[in-house]
């Protein structure tokens, strides 16, 4: 993957939008993956634990689940393919995955190096097809496939639970989220600003932890939002080609409807448009362009507040006490991440505790990694991706009772 980085991050970028800079990193973050858990491969190990009847012997051993149906979202297509495959082989598994509908062809150059690095005939299953539900029937009706992972919306991962319940096959989640961003008034502003940039603008905020509302404290208010501003004024829109260009284009129509209603709603609720706030015109591009938008006074009945926006837009939202804003920013069903900027230690271990959220990021908008444990509570997911964890989501534990 590494040596072919080129051509995968094209490949990617021409399918998906985003821009070519950020795919590369995305072919790294994927190949770190495969390159995790290949290590992991090595330590699966089993476990004997003292009886209390001394004629006995208790074993535990781990064995791969079987087949995995692996299904993937469009808007990381190489990286959630390598975190769902990666345990997968590593456990045992052969897998049959099924990309999203927008970005096949990422995930089949992917399977065109498996090919080429030698895998078996039949371990690696890549299906790319137009409609998901002829794939759905035909692993939720195969008792072979005991395994289901899924990544994408909270409303498609509960119908993938509730069917899984026919043959109780495992299945993990990662669905949506709603993450909080929460500045502290003794935060270091300027690594606020880049950390709310990182979070909520990479892949032109669609992603799943991207920072969905911007909570600040009044005092810091006008410095944060001024230098966000500025921030936001720097990003370039444009073809993902372009090496300039920090914000590509949504991935479809139905994307660019939801950003342009939650922005609409939330200009009627009272908030201020103070960067963007519209359709984005691009020389040459498609109409799936939109501006960065940076919205003051947002208010937590405003739709950006209580939905996934799935999009660049920024909703600020003033706080006054640590108290008020952790209630605020665990009032939502989701559960994936939040971020804190403090430099304040206490706040931080009370922060990160009292957060109801998978994943913590302190004073950092970057958190993932494939040596960490990525995942949700609540209506944010089940089970966990990636770190020492990942792979056990791919194994079942079997007790052996040996009576001598
Ligand atoms: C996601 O949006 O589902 C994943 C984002 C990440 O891995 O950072």
């Amino acid at each position: 993957m590494l040596e072919r980085q080129e051509r995968l991050a094209t490949v990617m970028t021409l399918e998906q939008g985003k821009p070519i800079a950020e795919a590369r990193g995305e072919i790294v973050y994927a190949a770190g993956f495969l390159n995790w858990f290949a290590g992991e491969a090595e330590r699966v190990y089993g476990m004997t634990i003292p009886a209390s009847a001394a004629h006995k012997r208790i074993l535990v051993l781990r064995q791969p689940v079987g087949v995995a149906a692996l299904i993937t979202p469009w808007n990381f297509p190489t990286a959630m393919l390598t975190r769902k495959l990666g345990p997968a082989l590593a456990a045992g598994c052969t897998v049959v995955c099924k990309p999203a509908e927008q970005t096949p062809l990422s995930a089949l150059e992917l399977g065109r190096l498996f090919v080429e690095a030698g895998a078996p005939a039949g371990v690696v299953n890549i299906l790319s097809m137009h409609a998901p539900q002829p794939f759905a029937d035909a692993v939720f009706n195969d008792q072979r496939v005991r395994k289901i992972s899924f990544t994408g919306s909270t409303e498609v991962g509960k119908q993938l639970l509730a069917r899984s319940a026919e043959q109780v096959k495992r299945v993990s989640l990662e669905l949506g989220g709603n993450a909080p961003l929460i500045v502290f008034a003794d935060a270091d502003i300027e690594r606020a600003v880049a950390g709310a940039v990182a979070a909520k603008f990479r892949n032109a905020g669609q992603t799943c932890v991207c920072a969905n509302r911007i909570f600040v404290h009044r005092q810091v208010y006008p410095e944060f939002s001024a230098q966000l501003q500025a921030a936001v004024a720097r990003l370039h829109v444009g073809s993902g080609l372009d090496p300039a260009t920090s914000i590509g284009p949504l991935i479809d129509q139905a994307a660019l409807e939801k950003v342009q209603r939650h922005v609409s709603d939330a200009q009627q609720l009272g908030a201020r448009v103070l960067s963007g706030g519209g359709a984005a015109a691009v020389a040459g591009g498609t109409d799936l362009f939109w501006q960065p938008t940076l919205l003051a006074d947002a208010a937590p009945d405003m739709l950006v507040s209580s939905e996934e926006t799935f999009g660049p837009v920024a909703p600020l939202i003033a706080f006054d006490s640590e108290e008020a804003v952790l209630a605020q920013a665990n009032a939502t069903q989701y559960g994936l991440a939040a971020y804190v900027f403090t430099s304040d230690i206490g706040r931080i271990f009370r922060m990160a505790e009292g957060l109801e959220y998978g994943i913590i990021g302190v004073n950092d908008g970057l958190p993932s990694a494939p040596q960490a444990p990525f995942g949700g509570v609540k209506e944010s997911g089940l089970g966990r991706e990636g770190g020492p964890t990942g792979i056990d989501e791919y194994l079942n534990i079997k007790y052996v009772a040996l009576s001598l």
